[in-house]
């Protein structure tokens, strides 16, 4: 028992945390070993957050204890957690967007020479710490001049600039491709070969399958599988996450693409990016790839004038438009549906059910005045299509789950009327099933005459759902192809072209 008791450094014992009208853990016993990287996977909503938040006391538990390297973990709060090394990255960036990278960095224990900062020492430091996350920006950089993936390796820097006994990742990679996330593993290895104990949350199963020796997998707040990884596959661990088994959509070949341009760029430059040429048709689904920095964002806000546009023309319906605020590009039926959730997406203050019709209000309007119960009925209908966990309609968005936080924001999206939505990583954190979903969402607003622009940093997702893709580049689109004639391979070699 003793030997046995030293190989985990942290076990849960019969954890429950409840919410008002949520049972958020179950009943969970869960041992981590000492060195290992270990995984929690489960659908949005299942509990993963939760479990983090308890192990380091952002949250109080409901009954059932804690042990960290031997001892009862009593009267645990965030502070004490960092004394006891152990270190959390959390799934919403909690970056200062007015400070420099470095300030951020060293928020809350900035390092003083005498009574002034030692801000030589900070910026050194933190170029070092940015190295070892193979991120090239300068340490002077403001926060909110990075893109959300950016932001996500400074925050990783962050935890590496203490001692750490036990790393949490809740989703480093959502924005990430799949270089920068091999990246990222090389330094979740070398860590654990520094003895160091991670726990590692994503919904991205085939990098959970490759990264970890060991994966849990929560449904609804309870354990319903613990094995080493190797005795997972991916089918397997999807049925053990949502209890059934999911046909995977392949490729969709149903065209619905009308040879009528919505959209047409033509050498259309920003500040961040250059000479974009290209058009969208109606009923298509344009991709765009690229590494992070490569412009994919970037040429998203041109589009929607959220960027000032330094030269070239923009058509729309082949009229030659003006688009130089988001409020232009609204008046021309076009929605964007940012990568960052947080600050432009949605209202965390208000309830679910006023964030997803904020939008859309005009849909269940009849005579000027909202027809509330219809209004409840076609909020609650998509809700339950993207399988959203909430308490009641009226619950305020701020308690959901990060993954049932982004469903929240495309059903908002969904539920408008513009005839160009573009898509900024719509999926990041969201669950495989629930995925699946929304893709047949978009490819079905397609079909009824609707154009869709998908940023996305997935393989996987700007292969197999969307019609062509443009690779960026550098700010520029360095390619362009039909997607069943685009190969993971290509894609790479694009996405690196005009570096
Ligand atoms: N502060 C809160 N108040 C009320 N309910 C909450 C609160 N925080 C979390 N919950 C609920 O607890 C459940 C578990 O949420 P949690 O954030 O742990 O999920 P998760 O597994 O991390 O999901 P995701 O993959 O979407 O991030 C959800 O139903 C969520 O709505
Ligand atoms: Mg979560």
């Amino acid at each position: 028992m003793e030997d046995q008791m030293n190989d985990y450094i942290l076990t849960l014992e019969n954890i429950t945390k409840e919410y008002p009208g949520v049972t958020a853990l179950n009943d969970v016993t869960i041992s981590f070993e000492k060195g290992k990287i270990h995984a929690l996977v489960g659908e949005n909503g299942a509990g993963k957050s939760t479990l983090i938040k308890l192990l380091t006391g952002a949250i109080d538990k409901t009954s059932g204890k804690i042990f960290y390297k031997g001892e009862e973990l009593k009267n645990n709060s965030p502070i004490k957690s960092l004394d006891r090394k152990i270190i959390p990255v959390y799934q919403e960036l909690n970056m200062i967007p007015t400070l420099s990278v470095y300030d951020n960095i060293f928020y809350g224990h900035e390092m003083t020479k005498g009574i002034a900062l030692d801000k030589k020492y900070m910026r050194e430091k933190t170029s070092e710490l940015l190295k070892q996350v193979g991120l090239k920006v300068s340490p002077k950089t403001k926060a909110r001049e990075l893109g959300v993936g950016n932001q996500q390796l400074v925050e990783i820097a962050k935890a590496l600039i203490k001692d750490v006994d036990v790393l949490i990742l809740d989703e480093p990679t959502t924005s990430l491709t799949d270089i920068e996330t091999e990246n990222l593993f090389g330094i979740i290895r070398n860590l654990k070969k520094r003895g160091i104990s991670i726990i590692y949350i994503s919904h991205r199963l085939d990098e959970v399958l490759q990264l970890s020796d060991t994966i849990t997998v929560l449904r609804d707040g309870e354990v319903v599988d613990t094995r080493p990884s190797y005795a997972f596959d991916e089918e397997h661990l999807i049925k053990s996450m949502v209890g059934r088994n999911l046909s995977r959509s392949t490729r969709n070949k149903e065209k619905t693409v009308k040879n009528e341009k919505v959209l047409e760029l033509r050498n259309v430059s920003t500040d961040q990016v250059k000479n974009i040429s290209f058009h969208l048709l109606k009923g298509e689904i344009l991709g765009i790839a690229g590494l992070m920095g490569s412009g994919r964002t970037e040429l998203a806000e041109a589009i929607f004038g959220r960027d000032k546009i330094t030269s070239g023309e923009i058509f729309v319906n082949g009229e030659l438009k003006k688009i130089n605020s988001p409020k232009d590009a609204v008046d021309e039926h076009m929605a964007f549906i940012t990568e960052d959730r947080k600050t432009l997406g949605l209202m965390l203050d208000l309830s679910v059910l006023e964030n997803v019709t904020y939008a859309s209000l005009k849909k269940v309007t009849t005579n000027g005045t909202i027809d509330k119960d219809e209004e409840k009925q076609v909020v609650e209908e998509i809700l339950e299509r993207l399988n959203v966990k909430y308490a009641s309609l009226d619950e305020k968005v701020l308690n959901l789950s990060g993954g049932n936080q982004q469903k929240v924001v495309i059903a908002k999206w969904l539920l408008t009327n513009a005839s160009i939505l573009i898509f900024d990583e719509p999926t990041q954190g969201i669950d495989v099933g629930s995925k699946e979903e929304i893709y047949g969402i978009l490819r079905k607003l397609a079909k009824e005459g609707k154009s869709i622009i998908l940023v996305s940093s997935e393989n996987e997702e700007i292969m197999n759902i969307t019609d062509r893709v443009l690779v960026m580049s550098n700010g520029e689109i360095a390619s362009e192809y039909k997607s069943e004639a685009l190969t993971a391979d290509t894609l790479f070699k694009d996405s690196a072209r005009l570096l």
